[in-house]
């Protein structure tokens, strides 16, 4: 199961802390809620719920604990339901979890606790199991008996009958941080949940056991040594993760775009050049570099298509796309002299992460392009390049996306120079056509109200195609995903030229397709392909850079985007795909920013 904790060992009452702090987490995506508090008595009381956190707020009922853990579950090891939602009560034990237990089948058996049991989740057995080990004095010991045994990821957070005002934790990979203030001590799976109450937090570390209380957290490892935090402090508020006006979160994101490209890429330009010597990396990286392997997940995966196509392009050299849990268990061809790109906006998506690890044992030329400060696999990677894109709470991903892009065509322009792939006049004109990329994507967003009324056409589809060649194709992907994510209409990205070898089949009167047509080289074998689906009766959404077309033969509605170079196109055609997405969700009288089924941190494999 994955886990949004928000806990409080306080001074003041917790039950509003822990509803709060989970709705504030509600953006990563679940599907049941609780929280666990202790009563005057020292005993546990516990609510939980399939459902929303307003439902989990119907269940409870005023009280005065001043300490509680509180969690929302996206279900992995059972359906959901009422007894599966965290928090797990086992005798004297109650926990929340994030994360996977492996081998809970293995520990079921071996330790006999399947009488016990009365969830189907594999947390549950972990509950068991720190009961079986705890002698009813020491907590700290049980823990260290039980975290050997347990084979995959976790953050727990631990409470024990008769010891009220503590809670225990640990973790490993599962992220967890805490903080101490005057209000009380807090840990969480994310910061957005307690960043009201302190902004200076600290980063768990792997394998340490947590002792929290109102006043303090100590910390030790696994064989009792006293390990100190170390604190980081985040320079973003509350404020920034509010919709400022916006009906929802995902159109605030679509906008801020133009702003965020430019804080991404402008601390980065140095005399008309792109240059990484804030970032620390230097000349040698992008030197000595044979071929580039980039591995992301869902979003952050397509933006790195549009980096792969661009610098196979320019570099010459080859440039390969990998699905991050595809990556862990093939055997990627990656030596010394391979740079392997991450990209990632959360810096926590468990596959990505494990992704890196593996990398890391090739080579040493790693580096990551991390939107969230201090994440995993910002700390993890040999290098890192934050995107700067303030905190985006809509589950689709939108400016973390057009930053990633942003992101590659700086890195595509060092290494282009550096390698001598470009002449330092033609770096200053494409640095130059960058800087106008917030400009023009600011244009687009003037389309908002043409994008929204020809989506009413999608409303009732149940299938749409999208296609392009080259730069397009990999745009294709990423409109289609944005599509389905949100409308939950079937959406399937497809290489124009490749239609005709199947999928044209699915091609009937009046199915919508949205074609892109941004590149010259292949401009005119686009529209041939567009021609063919036009031909078998769908309706053809068009994306070009022509002022005009006319030709009715070719589509039904045309969106013309601001001329630009057509390497630079990606930018305003995306956000244009993010925008049929949106109005078509929102159209449907759908929540875009919690898609069902979805979590924002995918922090389970
Ligand atoms: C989830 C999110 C996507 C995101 C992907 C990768 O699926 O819903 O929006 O693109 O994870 O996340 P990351 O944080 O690694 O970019």
């Amino acid at each position: 199961s994955d886990v949004c904790s928000s806990d409080l060992t306080g001074n003041i009452k917790a039950q509003d802390i822990l509803l709060t702090g989970l709705e504030k987490l509600e953006y990563r995506g679940y599907d049941s809620a609780g929280i666990a508090y202790f009563k005057e008595n020292g005993k546990i009381s516990i609510r939980k719920t399939a459902g929303k956190v307003k439902d989990l707020r119907a269940i409870c009922d005023d009280n005065d604990a001043t300490c509680g853990i509180g969690h929302t579950r996206w279900a992995t090891h059972g359906g959901v339901t009422n007894a599966n939602a965290h928090p797990h009560k086992s005798g004297s034990v109650s926990l929340i979890h994030n994360g996977i237990i492996e081998n809970y089948h293995e520990l079921a058996t071996t330790y006999e606790l399947e009488d016990r049991l009365i969830s189907e989740t594999d947390t549950e057995v972990a509950a068991a199991l720190f009961d079986k080990f705890y002698d009813g004095k020491n907590p700290i010991e049980a823990i260290k008996e039980v975290i050997p045994l347990l084979k995959g990821s976790f953050a727990f957070c631990i409470m024990f009958e008769n010891r009220p005002g503590v809670i225990y934790a640990v973790r490993n990979v599962s992220p967890m941080v805490a903080a101490t203030s005057k209000e009380g001590s807090f840990i969480a799976s994310d910061l957005t949940a307690f960043i009201e109450y302190s902004k200076r937090y600290f980063i768990v570390p792997e394998y340490a056991i947590l002792t929290m209380e109102a006043d303090k957290i100590d910390l030790q490892d696994l064989n009792g040594n006293t390990i100190e935090p170390e604190f980081l402090e985040v320079d973003w508020d509350m404020t920034a993760a509010q919709k400022e006006g916006y009906p929802t979160f995902m159109l605030k994101e679509i906008n801020e775009q133009p702003a965020a490209i430019n804080r991404t890429i402008m601390p980065r330009i140095k005399d008309g050049l792109p240059s990484f010597e804030e970032d620390g990396i230097p000349d040698s990286f992008f030197a000595d570099c044979s071929d580039i392997t980039i591995v992301a997940c869902g979003t952050a995966m397509y933006a790195g298509m549009v980096g792969k196509t661009l610098m196979q392009d320019i570099l010459g050299i080859p440039v390969t796309v990998a699905i991050a849990s595809e990556f862990r268990y093939e055997r990627p061809v990656i030596t010394d002299k391979s740079v392997v790109i991450v990209v990632s906006q959360s810096g926590e998506t468990i596959d990505t992460l494990e992704a890196l690890r593996l990398a890391k044992t090739k080579t040493n030329k790693t580096l990551s392009i991390v939107n969230v400060k201090g994440s995993s696999i910002a700390r993890e990677s040999n290098y890192v390049l934050y995107t700067h894109a303030g905190p985006e709470i809509a589950v689709a991903s939108t400016k973390a996306y057009t930053v990633q892009a942003a992101a590659f065509y700086l890195l595509t322009c060092k290494l282009a120079l550096v390698q001598n792939a470009m002449s330092e006049a033609d770096a200053r004109a494409f640095i130059s056509n960058l800087e106008n990329v917030s400009d023009n994507i600011a244009e687009v967003l003037k389309l908002s109200d043409k994008v929204e009324q020809l989506t009413k056409r999608m409303l009732n589809a149940s299938h749409t195609f999208f296609i392009g060649r080259g730069s397009d194709y990999t745009l294709s992907m990423e409109g289609a995903l944005k599509l389905k994510e949100i409308s939950y209409i079937h959406a399937e990205a497809y290489a124009a030229g490749e239609l005709k070898h199947g999928t044209i089949a699915l091609i009937s009167e009046g199915v919508p397709v949205i074609a892109l047509a941004t590149q010259s080289h292949v401009y005119n074998k686009v529209i041939s392909n567009i021609r063919e689906v036009k031909a078998r009766g769908a309706y053809v959404i068009l994306l070009s850079m022509d002022e005009k077309i006319t030709d009715a033969t070719i589509c039904d509605t045309h969106i013309s985007l601001p001329k630009v170079p057509e390497q630079f196109a990606v930018f305003e055609a995306v956000v244009i795909l993010q925008m049929i997405a949106y109005f078509t969700s929102t159209g449907k009288g759908l929540n875009a920013d919690q898609p069902r089924n979805l979590a924002k941190s995918v922090t389970v494999e």
